[in-house]
């Protein structure tokens, strides 16, 4: 026969708390959800209403004060740590002529998004890469990067960030570069220049699978890119005529966490609905709709930037008589990489 090991007014839970154990039985609910439900809310953040306050902040601010001066465009779910949706992090930052920001690097991949203004370049690894509106920079995970702004005019951009998946890993490194800003170390916009093409690529420039090479997908060829299909192209149900930017060595996503991808809904554009596991942040880069998110109606209008939860239902309308095109990043190459990744339809 066993022996009891139970004692009589012992409190167990309590014991087995001090010895740093828990009853998976209290806490399964909680760990086995039987789908995910986000932190992150269906959220917009309106430009128009944002850019006043911008330009406050560059005349009240210098970039020493700030030194990236950066509005976060915080979830009001995902409040702490700040974060626009689960995985992924949106920021609008102006710049005005003359100045510049220190040379830094960090294992948190991202991107900037041109939203308005001429003049700046950002120093990528030693190439210096020049913004125009429309334009999608990369400054991949560990890269080198600083900016100067040589132009007239504030320059504003979106940041688009995945620090909050690099954190949520504990992989997080930053480092600052001995001087404030690099020096060239190639020609202006070489690999733009060198890949942009996409089907004729330089041979003796190393494969990288990680992430794309090019600095620089300028809007002049994403511009081309869709005109030259939106009207014969059938286009996704969900999505409307949607591109992804590539690494030119594997065709897949520019970088290993993040998908950025442009679309554009056709004027009188009804989507589909559908949900994924993956999150997404929107920039509308020219025209007006809604998109519906299980109840909320996000209406968007030029150079507004939304954020689509994970696993929420949600479809794209433009019922306009013009055509509207979309920015937009998410984090799907991160979760088909650990096979997480899952999408459906909605009725
Ligand atoms: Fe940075
Ligand atoms: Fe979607």
């Amino acid at each position: 026969m066993t022996a009891s090991r139970s004692r009589p007014d012992t409190d167990h839970y309590a014991e087995i708390e001090e010895l740093g154990a828990s009853p998976l039985w209290r806490y399964y609910g909680a760990i086995f959800d039987s789908e995910p439900r986000s932190r992150a809310v269906p959220y917009l953040w309106g430009y128009q209403r944002l850019r006043p306050h911008m330009l406050h902040f560059a005349d009240a601010l210098s970039l020493e004060e700030a030194e990236r001066r950066v509005l976060m465009l915080v979830n009001p779910g995902m409040t702490e740590p700040p974060a626009t949706v689960n995985n992924l992090y949106a920021g609008i930052q102006i710049i005005l002529p003359g100045e510049t920001a220190q040379a830094h690097r960090h294992t948190a991949n991202a991107f900037r998004f041109i939203i308005e203004g001429e003049g700046a370049y950002t120093t990528v690894d030693g190439e210096r890469v020049h913004m125009h509106p429309g334009d999608l920079l990369l400054t991949p995970g560990w890269h080198w990067h600083d900016h100067y702004h040589e132009g007239d005019g504030p320059m504003m951009w979106l940041d688009g960030l995945d620090y909050p998946l690099t954190n949520a890993m504990e992989a997080g490194f930053f480092e600052l570069y001995g001087q404030r800003l690099q020096k060239p170390a190639t020609p202006d916009d070489l690999s733009s220049r060198q890949f942009i093409h996409g089907r004729l690529n330089p041979t003796w420039v190393p494969r990288n699978p990680v992430n794309s090479p090019i600095g620089n997908y300028p809007w002049t060829e994403t511009e081309r890119a869709l005109t030259s299909i939106s009207d014969d192209a059938t286009g996704s149900l969900y999505d409307g005529i949607m591109l992804e930017y590539t690494n030119p060595h594997t065709g897949g996503p520019v970088m290993p966490t993040m998908s950025c991808r442009i679309s554009r809904l056709p004027a009188r554009f009804d989507g589909r609905a559908h949900q994924h596991t993956s999150s997404t942040i929107y920039h509308v880069v020219a025209g007006e709709g809604r998109t519906e998110v299980g109840g909320t109606v996000l209406q968007w209008g030029p150079k507004d930037v939304f954020a689509i939860p994970a696993w929420a239902p949600h479809r794209h309308v433009n019922a306009s008589t013009g055509d509207a095109t979309l920015m937009s990043y998410t984090d799907e190459p991160a979760q088909r990489a650990l096979g997480f990744y899952r999408e459906r339809p909605v009725d």
